[in-house]
């Protein structure tokens, strides 16, 4: 982290204080030159033919889902809302891919007018509607099967695939889908998707995975005729959230994932195969720094509580993956750590704690603190309207330049969809 000689904490070369001041708290920062530095190292390492398709979900910031298509990604939607960012910030249908195991018949309609590249059907009943309302619309679509693999993946907390699922078409079922989509008038089956979890470190754990996806597509399209027209492997890709989690080694892995690919080609034909691969965490994560006020600070029975004006209405993550967020006090980057602070929102639960127990400086009232790798998973997955409070706003820093993103909320905006006219 760069911060000045007076220890005031640096994003993407602007003080940190400047944007609170400007902008206020809580408050998320994104520092486009890091997401740059990300998308570039993963493109460098991975073959040509395969593509990134950035996962919306982790980050859907209009202005970061444009800068990442401006550097040539495509997007990864799993919602309707997802779409309209998509389509709002410049993606074309062809640069779009569409997951998840829900999508209602309006969401699959919305999807066929807006020529999204592939639908990734989840469910025997859902390829039937897909196939319905392809029809309807006299609009065929292309297709890859969401597998759930047998074989999940080791070390991974959050599992997407392997095991029984939600998600996906169990391996043993996907005979029957397969033959099925073949016969279909309106579907163009292109091949198979497989994402089996999140933030995996290690890419080696990943590249088995992806080695396990290539033998499942090979041996479905010489028994059943899958076409292998496109491949996608999903997201997943890790990054550190403290010193004991090791680097996702990008290059190890486009090197591996070349081998794969490689091998893979020498038992069948993937010629004209569109490879896909569905990052989200890896792009963005790091480039997010969540700033927020410190409005009260007690002691409870020994320990230290710093009150912040964010909460877990603002950024959920950091208590659901029960870590210790990098996290240090923006306005005094140089001073020595001298306690265990637990950093709580303003939320009336006890669920409301960003961070236990951490060595910080002395904290004080007005202390401003920062929690990193807030990139993902942020503002998106938090319980955004908890408490009837406002959003927080987004700021994008870039190489000593700043500008808003995403405005402040106001306190009326929780009721702006409701009637008002009481009956009581
Ligand atoms: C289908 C799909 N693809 C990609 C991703 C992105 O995953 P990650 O952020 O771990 O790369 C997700 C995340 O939930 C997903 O559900």
């Amino acid at each position: 982290m760069k911060y000045s000689e007076k220890g005031l904490l640096k994003i993407g070369n602007v003080n940190a204080l400047t944007l609170v001041k400007e902008y206020g708290t809580p408050l998320y920062v994104y520092d486009l030159d890091i997401i740059r530095k990300q998308y570039d190292a993963l493109k460098r390492a991975i073959p040509k033919k395969v593509k990134i398709f950035y996962a919306i979900k982790a980050n859907p910031n209009p202005t970061v889902c444009s800068f990442l298509r401006s550097l040539g990604a495509g997007a990864e939607i799993a919602s309707s809302g997802e779409l309209y960012v998509a389509l709002k910030v410049g993606f074309e249908g062809k640069d779009i891919v569409y997951n998840g195991p829900g999508k209602t018949d309006e969401d699959i309609q919305y999807a066929i007018k807006s020529d999204v590249h592939i639908i990734n059907v989840e469910s025997l009943d859902e390829l039937h509607r897909l196939n319905a309302i392809a029809k309807n619309e006299h609009r065929p679509i292309k297709v890859c099967v969401r597998v759930n693999p047998i074989q999940g993946v080791k070390k991974v907390k959050m599992q997407t695939g392997g095991g029984s699922q939600k998600l996906g078409i169990d391996e043993e079922q996907i005979e029957t889908v397969v033959k099925t989509a073949l016969s279909l008038n309106w579907i163009e089956l292109q091949g198979i998707h497989v994402y089996v979890g999140s933030q995996i470190l290690e890419e080696g754990v990943l590249l088995e995975s992806i080695d396990n996806t290539l033998q499942i597509a090979g041996r479905m399209a010489k028994q059943f005729g899958l076409p292998l027209k496109c491949l996608n492997f999903g997201g997943g890709l890790g990054v550190p959230y403290n010193e004991s989690e090791p680097e996702f080694d990008v290059e190890n892995f486009g090197q591996g994932l070349t081998t794969l690919i490689h091998k893979a080609s020498l038992l069948f034909d993937l010629s004209e195969t569109q490879f896909i691969l569905e990052p989200g965490r890896f792009l963005v994560s790091d480039a997010g720094i969540f700033l927020t006020k410190v409005i009260s600070v007690k002691e409870s029975r020994g320990k230290k509580y710093a009150i912040v004006d964010g909460g877990i209405n603002h950024a959920f993550l950091p208590i659901r993956m029960n870590k210790k967020y990098p996290t240090a006090i923006a306005n005094k980057m140089n001073w020595p750590n001298e306690n265990t602070t637990t950093i709580g929102g303003p939320l009336c639960t006890s669920m409301d704690v960003f961070t236990n127990e951490v060595e910080l400086p002395h904290v004080e009232l007005n202390d401003i603190i920062s929690i990193f790798n807030s990139g993902a998973y942020g503002f998106s997955a938090s319980l955004l309207y908890f408490l009837s409070a406002p959003m927080p706003a987004e700021v994008i820093v870039q190489n000593g330049k700043h500008f808003i993103a995403r405005r402040r909320g106001k306190k009326e905006d929780f009721l702006s969809n409701c009637e008002l006219t009481f009956r009581f």
